[in-house]
This record gives structure tokens, sequence and C-alpha cells, in this order.
């Protein structure tokens, strides 16, 4: 369900999105629109502080994502290509679709669901990194996808937009960053509309003792949260999602799920 004009460029659709208290703060800055000024919120770690900084965004896609990406799915679990197939699959994406893709770093797959989309639709990548908006602004020009795509500079944890806003979310390889997972995952249900599905690609401990001591290791040195098996598909359930999926892959795990109501 497209809600402003597709003629608009994406920036100002996006714009129309968000609560009237959010419209009146949004600043628009290298592209993209800044709801949080010079006062990122609080760090959650070491990979969070990561995400700012100048270099990351220019590797990321390329090379770390798909690298850390495989020593966490394991060598038989999905690839890049197979992650946006799942995240379509998971989201049921279709034209005319508004999708918000949550902690979007750089755009890499926010721009391919522009795709699935088509121009009727409209992609919102957020994300709390200027350095990786940046580069997600600049890649989505070069793509000439301005009109599907705009990036809005946000907190996962207090998402500036109205509710019931967004037909699909995504968040991939993020939810196990934030300070506050939860908290996060409410305003991500508060803004899907009825009906609106999630898509989610996170951590998972592993099972033996070995594996568990490890994760307790990775947690602490990183900041990153280590889920328990059950512990994301309980909290969609609680949240009043249905057909709840998950598939497990190495140390990861791509779950998903519709919003009754
Ligand atoms: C590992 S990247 C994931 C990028 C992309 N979704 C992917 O799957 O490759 C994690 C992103 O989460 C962002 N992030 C972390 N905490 C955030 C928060 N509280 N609000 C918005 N974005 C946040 C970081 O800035 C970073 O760009």
């Amino acid at each position: 369900m497209a809600t402003a004009s597709a003629t608009a460029p994406a920036v100002d659709r996006v714009r129309r999105l968000l609560t009237p208290e959010a419209a009146e703060r949004a600043s628009q800055r290298d592209g993209y629109l800044d709801l949080l000024g010079p006062e990122p919120p609080a760090s959650s770690g070491r990979v969070q502080d990561l995400m700012l900084s100048r270099a990351l965004p220019e590797i990321y896609e390329r090379w770390w994502r798909p690298a850390l990406g495989r020593v966490a799915k394991g060598v038989l679990g999905p690839g890049m290509a197979d992650e946006v197939r799942i995240a379509r699959l998971l989201m049921a994406l279709g034209p005319g679709d508004t999708v918000l893709d949550l902690a979007c770093g750089t755009g890499n797959f926010t721009r391919r669901f522009a795709r699935a989309v088509s121009s009727e639709g409209l992609v919102v990548g957020l994300d709390v990194s200027e350095t990786m908006l940046r580069r997600a602004v600049a890649d989505t020009q070069r793509a000439a996808l301005a009109r599907e795509v705009g990036y809005v500079r946000g907190d996962a944890e207090a998402l500036p937009f109205a509710d019931g806003t967004f037909d699909a979310v995504c968040c991939f390889a993020a939810l196990n960053l934030f300070a506050d997972p939860w908290r996060a995952l409410d305003s991500a249900t508060a803004v899907l509309r009825p009906g609106g599905r999630i898509a989610i690609f996170t951590s998972v401990r592993g099972r033996s003792p070995l594996l568990r001591a490890g994760d307790a290791v990775v947690q602490h040195q990183s900041g990153m949260t280590m889920f328990e098996r059950h512990e994301v598909v309980d909290a969609l359930r609680a949240r009043g999602f249905g057909e709840v999926r998950q598939r497990l892959t190495g140390v990861t795990q791509f779950v998903g799920g519709r919003l009754e109501g």
C-alpha cells in the first residue's frame, strides 16, 4: 500500500510517514532525514561503535558483511543473494508495498527491496550511523533509485513513524546490536499495519556447553546479544504475530511472522 504520491522524491514521501512531532524536528542532511542531530543514542558496545566509523561503510557490503555472515551462518548456510531472497519471501513483498529496512547500514538490502515493490511502493532505510547512511544515499543515487528509496537517521528503539505505516519490516543483522532489542521489536510492531510482515536475521546461542561458553565471551566482549533459540519466536508470538517461521543456521537464525489483527 503506497501512502504518498509515487512521483515525488522518496525523501519527501518518507517525510509524510513521520509522526507530526518527528516531522517537526526532521532536518534534511546529506540526502537523508535526520531525527537525531549531534546526539546519537547510547552505544551497546564495541561492534556498535564500529558501525559509526568512517572506514567500515567503505568495506561493509563487499567484504565485511559477506565474510562475517559466512562465519556466523556456517559454510553450508545461505549466501548473500539467498539472504535477499529469504527476506523478500518472509515479507511477501509485492508491488506497491511500503517497507521499512530497520538498521539498513549501507542500504545493501534496502535497494534490493525497491525492485520488488516497484515505483508504486516505497522503501525506507533507517539507521543511526551517519557514515553508513551517507554511503547508502550515494549508492542509491548511483542505482537510480532515489524515487523508490529514502533514508532516515533515527533510533530503532523509538521509531519516528506513525502507527500502522508499513506493510513490511526487515531487521537483518541488527536486533542483536540494539541496547534493548525488545523495545526495538515493540517499536517495529507498532509501525506495522495489521496483516503486515516482519523478517529478522539475528544471532542464536549454540547448544553445546563449549559453544555456549564461547557465546558468553562474544557477548561480553562485543556488546552483542546472543539470543536463546526460542526467544525471538516467543517475542513475536507475544506481540501478536502468527505464521511464525524460524530457520536456524550456524549461530544465526532467520525468523518471520505476520501481525494478526
Ligand atoms: C551489521 S549492520 C546491518 C546492516 C544490514 N541490515 C545488513 O543486514 O547487512 C547493523 C546496523 O545497525 C545499526 N544500528 C545499531 N543500533 C541501532 C539503533 N539503535 N538504531 C538504528 N540503527 C542501529 C548500525 O548503525 C549498523 O548500520
